[in-house]
């Protein structure tokens, strides 16, 4: 099945009678162009981990260096292009597919793309991948424990699940899977801002050569 074809398949692809066209010009040229090679940092883990924190100090880090990046922050994205997606897994997994594709054309426009969301299931995580492809694509588990998740509970929404105001809530009634072979595994209840930003830094790095 070709790169496409899988997109597709993860989907709900409807219409008929459409034949993709294919770019005359590759993502190794259009990298040479923006000096880096796109790529996609993705960042996985609990509610209250420091995902999102992390992924805009990255940002501003790229752009003090003089990279283009861009961060889809889950919480974002439901505003807008997943605004009609819930928290069932099978919204869950339309949300992570839809991101992915967002983030493999930005890539392939020479971006680096930083992902924050729980994405709490390998399979999904795992379709991320195959979308974005593998060469570009880089697994970081925040894994930051799940008693200090809800201890900081930045949004009060632990409590509200505990109280059982939400429904699967992630953590609380609703599983995570952390990543069996993460490239990165940080624990922002151990590592400071900086620190934890750094690590991440180096680790995208390759694609600036
Ligand atoms: S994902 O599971 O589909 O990857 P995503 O990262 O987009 O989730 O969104 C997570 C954010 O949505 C959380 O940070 C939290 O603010 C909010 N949220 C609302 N309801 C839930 C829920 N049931 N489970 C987890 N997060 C939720």
């Amino acid at each position: 099945m070709g790169k496409l074809e899988q997109i597709a398949a993860a989907g709900e692809v409807v219409a008929t009678h459409i034949f993709p066209h294919a770019s005359h010009i590759g993502k190794e040229q259009r990298g040479l162009l923006a000096g880096q090679q796109g790529a996609t940092l993705w960042l996985t883990g609990l509610s209250g981990a420091g995902k999102s924190t992390l992924a805009y100090a990255l940002e501003r880090r790229l752009l003090a260096e003089g990279h283009l990046s861009c961060v889809l922050d889950g919480d974002n994205m439901r505003h807008h292009l997943n605004g009609d997606l819930g928290f069932s897994p099978r919204d869950r997994q339309e949300n992570i597919r839809r991101s992915a594709v967002v983030a493999r054309l930005m890539n392939d426009a020479g971006m680096m793309v930083i992902c924050a969301f729980i994405s709490p299931l390998r399979s999904d995580r795992e379709m991320a991948r195959q979308i974005i492809g593998s060469d570009s694509f880089i697994e970081a588990y925040i894994s930051t424990p799940s008693a200090l998740c809800e201890e900081r509970d930045p949004k009060g929404l632990y409590k509200k699940a505990r109280a059982g105001l939400i429904p699967a809530f992630t953590g609380v009634s609703a599983p995570y899977e952390a990543p069996l072979a993460p490239a990165l595994m940080l624990d922002t209840g151990v590592l400071s801002l900086e620190q934890a930003c750094e690590r991440l830094f180096q680790q995208l790095c390759p694609h600036f050569i």
